[in-house]
């Protein structure tokens, strides 16, 4: 059992008062899990019956959707991550990747539309694996297939992976993030991540001369043998290139590497954010979420309108989600090699016709459509009570009482009509988000079994 989460005798977990809970959370870790989504994909299950997505985007705004391709594959796999990724795949791999997402694309359009797309991103695993051509060909399907037109792109890139010729096709890209971790080679190595420290630099120059998107810079604190003194060489060679944008990740690793040394490792993380943030508030960055700093000088770019919190997100991909308001949906999941090359394969072999259903993911009732609202405004720029209520047609407070806590607590206040986290909720922000979870997402997590 994890810390800080032990039952009163005879009361199921769930059904606790919500003070005893929130008391719970707050003696435990302040790492319990990265919440970027609300249902977490581990609480997807099949459907009884598959749904066609027709029906399923038939209520949803058609001109707010934002498009997203997952491109599983790296160059390695690093001993942290657990995302949907494959190493090194052989190359007839890539080429039915790509010839399958085409007839995905075609699809996934004939039933969800061509409607316009306010924001696409292009993530992974690495899409800089793809060679510049493959990239081109990846364009060109959501240009032609699926209608996008000039709206916002990001993409994700690893050093090592990025060419100037794949620069180039990427020049339509409006952000590029570039996963660096650490300038300070022997914590890659512990981080297992075989990087050299020219490579970063050397893409870090490509993109500088040759494309004018915001840049992105990912780092991570927590790493064995990293100091507050190297985390600032770090963010130090980091700020040389003016990124507009930082995202500083805590560390994750599977809870057993780490057993035995848990509360010495949470003191560490804690440390170094601290040196981070405080640094970064020094240097002209402003702090975003627990994880995102932007430059502050970069001014606020007018943006087509694109609410993370209510519209919607096409996926595509083996390995991409997709929303709606009231279901999500994906292809499996997995993090162990084996079983993600057999999705893959899965996916591979998919005849055409079963891209216009979808098979499993997450219902999401009024209740935990108001949770995934409160939970992705909060955790990021602060939920606003009137956008609240005229989405749902019920004061904040009175669906989620347990706010109230935050505030007494002092890990959120209330600026004007919007109830935002302060620092030290800032600091928790990995363990209220978990608090925030329905009984039945926490439930349905719990019994899912890595794979
Ligand atoms: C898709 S990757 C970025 C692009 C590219 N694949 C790369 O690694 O260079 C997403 C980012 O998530 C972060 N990340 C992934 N797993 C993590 C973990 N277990 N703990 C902390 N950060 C993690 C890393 O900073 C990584 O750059
Ligand atoms: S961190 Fe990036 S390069 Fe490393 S395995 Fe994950 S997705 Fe691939």
């Amino acid at each position: 059992m994890m810390p800080g989460r032990a039952s009163r005798p005879g009361v199921p977990y769930g059904e606790q008062p919500v003070t005893s809970r929130l008391d719970q959370f707050l003696t435990g870790s302040p790492w319990r899990q990265y919440v970027y989504g609300y249902p977490h994909k581990t609480a997807y299950r099949a459907f009884a019956e598959p749904r066609p997505l027709e029906a399923v985007w038939a209520n949803e705004r058609p001109d707010t959707r934002f498009l997203y391709v997952h491109v599983p594959f790296c160059e390695l796999r690093c001993g942290f991550c657990n995302l949907f990724t494959t190493a090194n795949p052989a190359d007839d791999v890539v080429e039915r990747f790509l010839a399958q997402l085409l007839v995905e694309a075609k699809e996934t359009a004939a039933v969800v539309g061509t409607r316009r797309y306010t924001r696409a991103a292009i993530g992974g695993g690495t899409p800089t694996y793809l060679s510049a051509g493959q990239l081109e060909r990846l364009l060109g399907v959501l240009r032609e297939v699926m209608g996008f037109g000039a709206a916002p792109l990001s993409v994700e890139l690893s050093p090592a992976t990025l060419t100037r010729e794949k620069l180039a096709v990427l020049s339509v890209a409006t952000r590029l993030s570039l996963g660096v971790q650490s300038f300070v080679e022997p914590e890659l190595a512990s981080l297992r991540r075989p990087q050299a420290t020219r490579d970063v630099l050397g893409a870090l120059e490509l993109i500088r001369e040759h494309s004018r998107a915001h840049l992105n810079i990912d780092l991570i604190y927590g790493m064995e043998g990293q100091t507050p003194a190297s985390l600032v060489g770090s963010l130090e060679a980091a700020l040389r290139w003016r990124p507009e944008e930082l995202y500083l990740y805590p560390l994750y690793v599977r809870p057993l590497t780490f057993l035995g040394k848990h509360a010495a490792w949470d003191d560490h993380r804690l440390t170094l954010y601290r040196v981070a943030r405080d640094w970064l508030g020094s240097r002209g960055y402003r702090q975003r979420s627990l994880r995102v700093f932007v430059r502050a000088d970069v001014g606020e770019v007018e943006l087509p309108e694109y609410h993370a919190e209510d519209d919607g997100m096409v996926g595509l991909g083996v390995g991409a989600r997709s929303y709606t308001k009231a279901l999500h949906y994906a292809h499996d999941f997995a993090v162990a090699p084996g079983a993600v090359r057999s999705i893959i394969d899965d996916y591979l072999a998919r005849p055409a016709a079963s891209f216009q259903v979808a098979r499993s993911g997450f219902e999401l009732d009024v209740a935990e459509q108001q949770r995934r609202w409160v939970l992705l405004s909060l955790l990021g720029p602060g939920s606003d009570g009137g956008a609240f209520a005229s989405r749902f047609g019920v004061p904040l407070l009175e669906a989620l009482p347990q706010l109230r806590q935050l505030v007494s607590e002092e890990l959120a206040a209330w600026q004007g009509e919007t109830l935002a986290l302060t620092p030290r909720g800032l600091e928790w922000s990995d363990a209220l988000g978990p608090w925030l979870f329905s009984s039945e997402v926490e439930a349905r997590m719990s019994a899912w079994e890595a794979r």
